[in-house]
């Protein structure tokens, strides 16, 4: 399939390119490089450009004559979006509808949609099926929500055949420690906690640890970067039905909370790490937990590796890349 990726060029969305590509896809990668890094995906053809720019999307689509869209550009930090919420608003809402609406004038009507678990926020369901109450706690959450909303609609009016994947925590690297995270500045936890031990940064703060879990820190859902792009593959190829739009969830199902991803990282990098107990973080739910059991059922997805797998992914990374990319 000929498909044009928005945000090929960040974490997520690198890792996406090039199992499309592995599976025989013909990519054309747009990205403002804001974020991203044309050395995560070295071998694709990358257009720097605006996803919301809708006279410059219609071009490439005709261009790239794409059958396809997977849509990964967008603001994705729950702190920024309490901070910011115009941001996230004008990029992952307006900017969606405007892409949404070049596609509609091309008459490209499939899409990849990357939403994310924070549009549960505070539902008191766990492990959350798709069918749980939708309670975001931050504009993050809210402004990838309404574009979930608006894929259905536009599935209804014109046709669309759309997936939103409800990502949990993307985390580790790719095997040969070639490819991994790196955002700047860098907000997510696994990368932080080695930046501890690695001594590059005094100590992590854990962001609060009076919640109401088994040790009071927050538990998430990490999923391995490389499962999760696999997910992507199988959900653009089953976009074959006009009219329909799908919602899937894409995490492991098991629960890890904070002080267990740092003991973890501790042990298989065997370095100490310090930590510090600091102030919750707002707009941070205490557990958050996939039930991937629709992804599993309708789309055959299974994911591959577990906690542990993920941090030694990571560490090969962190380790051959001390500065990211730019190393
Ligand atoms: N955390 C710390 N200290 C840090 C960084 C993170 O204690 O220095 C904690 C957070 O409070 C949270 C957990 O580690 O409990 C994970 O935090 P991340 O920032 O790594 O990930 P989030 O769960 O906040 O965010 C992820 C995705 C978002 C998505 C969100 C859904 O990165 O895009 O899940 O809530 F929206």
């Amino acid at each position: 399939m000929r498909i044009l990726v928005t945000g090929g060029a960040g974490y997520v969305g690198s890792f996406a390119v090039r199992a499309l590509s592995s599976a025989g896809h013909d990519v054309l990668v747009v990205d403002d490089l804001r974020q991203g890094h044309a050395a995560s995906i070295p071998e694709i053809r990358l257009v720097e450009a605006e996803f919301g720019d809708r006279p410059r999307m219609e071009a490439l689509l005709r261009e790239h004559q794409a059958e396809a869209v997977m849509h990964f550009a967008g603001s994705t930090s729950v702190a920024e979006s309490v901070r910011d919420p115009g941001l996230h608003y004008r990029n992952n809402t307006a900017g969606t509808i405007a892409m949404l609406e070049a596609m509609r004038d091309v008459g490209v009507r499939k899409l990849v949609f990357s939403s994310t678990a924070a549009v549960y926020g505070e539902s008191a369901e766990s492990p959350l099926s798709e069918t749980a109450r939708y309670a975001p706690t931050c504009a993050y959450g809210r402004s990838k929500l309404a574009i979930e909303w608006a894929l259905a609609d536009f599935a209804a009016a014109h046709g669309f055949s759309s997936c939103a994947l409800r990502y949990f925590n993307a985390a580790g690297a790719s095997e040969d420690g070639a490819f991994g995270e790196d955002h700047d500045p860098e907000t997510h936890l696994i990368p932080i906690v080695f930046g501890a031990a690695l001594g590059k940064r005094a100590h992590i703060e854990i962001y609060g640890d009076d919640y109401d879990t088994p040790d009071g820190t927050c538990v998430r859902d990490y999923v391995h970067v490389e499962d999760l792009a696999a997910a992507h593959v199988l959900a653009i190829e089953a976009c074959d039905t006009p009219g329909q739009h799908r919602a899937f969830n894409v995490g492991s199902g098991t629960g890890s909370s904070v002080r267990e991803v740092i003991e973890t990282v501790g042990r298989i990098a065997a370095r100490a790490v310090p930590t510090q107990s600091g102030a919750r973080r707002p707009g941070d739910p205490a557990t958050l937990v996939a039930s991937a059991e629709r992804l599993h059922t309708e789309l055959g997805w299974v994911p591959k590796r577990d906690l542990e797998a993920i941090i030694a992914s990571a560490w090969r990374w962190h380790q051959a890349n001390p500065d990211g990319y730019g190393s």
